[in-house]
């Protein structure tokens, strides 16, 4: 009997779930991927599942566990001599951790997928083909004969390759899932390296990873997962269309009703302004005092003028094309002259990095941009401000509009994606499904341009001059919950329908 068939017939069994993700917070992030890496599992385990996560050996993973242990040698694969597997335990949650250790491919300190100077890795192709393998044998008990997974769960490309190893075993032992956190980024590889994957010819034609002549890890886990999840409703069917769908909407569209949206959560625990310790003050949605006092110290932290009346606008991002940096520098000049004022933070693209920078010498006392990643920071600038910008051309999921809500800052997002499924505008009528009066929690604008965009913020700048409208929009934007408990669950129901769908196909 298959592990699944095992699960499905012992329903007091916990659920055995291995999660394969290149980044977890606090270890290694690079983004989004990494809050929902840390948060997702240890939730899932809070509901009594059997949670498991399986990592890259990279510097800060090693340095970061707690009491790593041998589990078994793999030898020599993907051109490195020696790969050995190992167990640890999260600092925090507690979590059970795997860690490929491939001194060769792995010990490498800074972004997981690029090079000091930005270009990817060389050996990408190998390093994550590894990543996903070892799932694959992990899921199946051949890495730990103590333990093996009813549900193999592959977050983005780069442990998408686990789905292709999977079904290739003959009775593939586990179901697998797999998330697009972000189809931009697909790991594409040359075509003639299809060999090192160790896989059959056929898997690399057009049914399989064969994308436009280049091998595609997105493609794998799109094509060979039981089920494709992505991190918001929206998404969902977006990535269905040839606006967003990156080439690959086809691919996408032929899953049909094995495609899922499922709405990120937001550690709560982390994001708290009742006890984050990285405020000066704390605060509640009834005791809003503190985030006055965190206003203010922002304001003089940052060297803008301490102005009562300004809207105090944050954005903490990623710089790059997404984001539509673009169109707030567009809109800045206009809306500084209206008394705005800007407390950016970001990395990313050069010439974002340099534009800001330059506004900043521009509008000093106006504009502050930090260009650096500091997650106390963040936390600071997002307690502080009056609201959160959000302006992406395309937006999976976006976190930090839910740290908005959560921090009483109201969200000004473009309503594409998750933006558009987590912020519901002051002014717009209820959409269906609201629920009832006064849910506004934010600004949405729709077209991607500096106008609309200016439009929005001009609306939130008109509502802080009503202050006891714009409290009950912050109380509103507090009182949602954006906690991972509902998320969680959901993703355990859709686990046991595969594991169980799987169970009396064999049975
Ligand atoms: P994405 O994953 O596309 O970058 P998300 O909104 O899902 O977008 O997640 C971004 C995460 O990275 C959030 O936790 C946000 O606070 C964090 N972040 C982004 N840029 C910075 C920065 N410069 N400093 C600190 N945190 C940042
Ligand atoms: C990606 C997306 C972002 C999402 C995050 C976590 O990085 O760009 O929208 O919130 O993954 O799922």
């Amino acid at each position: 009997m298959t592990a699944g068939a095992a699960a499905a017939q012992g329903s007091a069994a916990a659920l055995r779930v291995l999660h394969v993700a290149a980044e977890v917070f606090p270890l290694v992030k690079t983004g989004g991927l990494a809050d929902v890496v840390a948060a997702l599992p240890p939730a899932q385990a809070q509901e009594g599942a059997d949670v498991r996560l399986l990592l890259p050996g990279l510097p800060a993973v090693l340095d970061g566990l707690q009491a790593l242990q041998p589990v078994c040698e793999v030898g020599n694969c993907f051109g490195a001599l020696r790969v050995r597997l190992l167990r640890g335990r999260m600092p925090d949650s507690g979590l059970p951790v795997y860690v490929v250790d491939a001194p060769y491919l792995y010990r490498r300190g800074g972004n997981p997928y690029l090079r000091a100077d930005g270009s990817e890795w060389p050996d990408n192709l190998q390093r994550f083909a590894l990543l996903g393998w070892a799932g694959a044998h992990l899921a199946a008990a051949d890495a730990d004969p103590q333990w093996s997974a009813d549900v193999l769960h592959a977050h983005d490309w780069h442990a998408a390759m686990a789905c292709a190893y999977q079904a290739e075993r003959p009775a593939p032992p586990a179901g697998t899932v797999f998330t697009v956190h972000n189809l931009a980024y697909q790991g594409l590889f040359a075509m003639e390296d299809w060999q090192t994957l160790g896989l059959p010819a056929r898997r690399m034609s057009s049914e399989g990873l064969e994308f436009h002549g280049q091998l595609s890890f997105m493609k794998a886990g799109l094509k060979y997962a039981d089920l494709v999840t992505t991190v918001s409703p929206s998404y969902a069917a977006e990535i269905a269309t040839p606006e967003f769908g990156c080439g690959l909407d086809g691919v996408i569209r032929a899953r049909g009703a094995a495609v899922h949206g499922i709405l990120n959560g937001i550690d709560t625990t982390i994001w708290d302004p009742a006890a984050d310790a990285a405020l000066p003050a704390r605060y509640t949605a009834s005791r809003l005092q503190g985030k006055k006092a965190c206003r203010r110290a922002l304001q003089a932290e940052l060297g803008l003028e301490a102005d009562e009346r300004a809207l105090l606008l944050t954005v903490v991002s990623r710089l790059t094309g997404q984001k539509g940096m673009d169109l707030l520098l567009a809109a800045m000049p206009a809306l500084l002259a209206q008394g705005v004022q800007f407390a950016i933070q970001g990395t990313g693209d050069a010439a974002l990095e340099a534009a800001l920078r330059a506004a900043q010498q521009a509008y000093p006392g106006r504009v502050h941009a930090y260009v650096g990643y500091d997650e106390a920071r963040a936390h600071r600038l997002i307690a502080g401000a009056d609201a959160i910008l959000v302006p992406s051309r395309f937006e999976p999921c976006g976190l930090t509009q839910m740290y908005g809500l959560r921090y009483g800052t109201l969200p000004i997002v473009r309503g594409v994606g998750g933006l558009r499924d987590t912020v519901f505008d002051l002014d717009e009528a209820m959409r269906p499904g609201d629920r009832g009066a006064g849910s506004g929690t934010g600004f949405v604008f729709h077209e991607a341009t500096p106008q609309a965009l200016a439009q929005a913020v001009q609306r939130a700048a008109a509502l802080k001059g009503d202050a006891p409208r714009w409290r009950r929009a912050m109380q509103a934007a507090m009182a949602r919950d954006h906690g991972w408990r509902a998320p969680a669950r959901e993703y355990l129901q859709r686990y046991r329908a595969l594991v169980e769908g799987a169970g009396a196909a064999q049975g």
